[in-house]
């Protein structure tokens, strides 16, 4: 192994590893993105998907088929569908976070408009049911039919739980598991599943992604408020959309009388001013609550490692296990 290679971040290493097959993806992506009479279409799926991304869900779903030993290749198809529900789960988000930036760029909402967004992402989100079609199985459809619900779930329970200041942890993770939990565990799920591979490691392959879902959005949630530039996203939109996310459940639990005040104010009420993003993030410094979220990223790491252990060894063991503690070292 070269150093490059030994010192490159474990999603890198993995979109080495699966090179051919992520190539293969990526054209699948860019024919389906086409459509012959709407050429807004092609236009803002560009923007977004060439904009790059981590790719990390449809390498899961790569890896997973590859780690069970499928010689097929409805595993490309599969990851491309995966990816497309994720683009277009993006796409909805941004207007519904009235966000400005993703991946680096403009989101689609402010180039073009809401309307655009949505349309697009409907669009997206058929195009990935046929390309799960193509690949013939029933089981697969309906592991990603359920997980497209689950997403949509989490992000109306996300909007009716946000500016309640009473929402617990329990709610916050049934949040998580909702918008990003079940797109991790349905990608690494099917990969098995295609690949015919033992309800053992199907059932290890869920419990994993289900885990490494719940991890990245606690980091994502952390990077908020913390990210640096390379994010490619804005920070302080949680706190402006009054979102509830850990670390804020934890300050708002251990508040005294004048921070409860200011979390009524700014979250319950949404009187924000100027300089309320900065003592925001002062009291989650000074309870210790991006520390503990941290922490308890890390325990969901640690499970997902564990998830590992009835699936071969090997270097794409130890690739999905590196993986895991990544999400919670990462900072973009
Ligand atoms: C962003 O996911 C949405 C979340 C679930 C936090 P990623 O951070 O994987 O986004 P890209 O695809 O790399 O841009
Ligand atoms: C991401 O939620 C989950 C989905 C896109 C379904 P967020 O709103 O927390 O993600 P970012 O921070 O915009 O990427
Ligand atoms: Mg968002
Ligand atoms: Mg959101």
């Amino acid at each position: 192994m070269s150093l490059d290679h030994a010192r490159a971040k474990p999603h890198e290493r993995l979109a080495t590893l699966l090179a051919p097959e992520l190539d293969a993806v990526n054209t699948v992506i860019r024919e389906r993105m086409a459509s012959q009479h709407a050429p807004r279409i092609p236009e803002v799926t560009a923007h977004l998907i060439e904009a790059g991304g981590k790719r990390i869900r449809p390498m899961l779903t790569l890896a997973a088929a590859q780690l069970c030993d499928y010689s097929g290749h409805h595993h490309v198809h599969l990851a491309a569908a995966v990816e497309f529900i994720h683009t277009a789960t993006l796409l909805h988000d941004d207007v519904v976070d009235e966000s400005g930036k993703r991946r680096g760029r403009p989101t689609a909402n402010l180039l073009w408009d809401n309307k655009s967004s949505v349309l697009v992402g409907d669009y997206l989100f058929a195009r990935s049911f046929q390309l799960m079609v193509e690949t013939g199985s029933i089981r697969v459809l309906d592991i990603l039919a359920n997980a497209s619900a689950t997403i949509a779930e989490g992000e109306v329970l996300q909007l009716t739980a946000a500016q309640d200041l009473a929402t617990l942890e329990d709610t916050y993770l049934q949040i998580v598991r909702g918008k990003t939990a079940a797109l991790f565990s349905a990608a690494t799920q099917v990969g098995g599943v295609i690949a015919g591979a033992d309800e053992d490691k199907v059932q290890a392959l869920y419990t994993y992604g289900d885990a490494l879902g719940v991890a990245f959005q606690m980091v994502d949630d952390l990077l908020d408020w913390t990210g640096g530039a390379g994010i490619g996203k804005d920070i302080g939109d949680d706190f402006r959309e009054r979102k509830l996310t850990l670390p804020v459940i934890r300050a708002v639990a251990a508040a005294d009388s004048g921070e409860w005040a200011f979390w009524v104010r700014t979250i319950g009420k949404g009187r924000q001013e100027d300089g309320d993003l900065e003592r925001a993030l002062g009291l989650l410094q000074h309870h210790g609550t991006l520390e503990s979220t941290r922490q308890t990223a890390l325990n969901w790491a640690e499970t997902a490692k564990d998830a590992l252990a009835p699936l071969p060894a090997g270097e794409l063991r130890d690739m999905l296990r590196d993986l895991a503690d990544y999400v919670v070292a990462r900072i973009t």
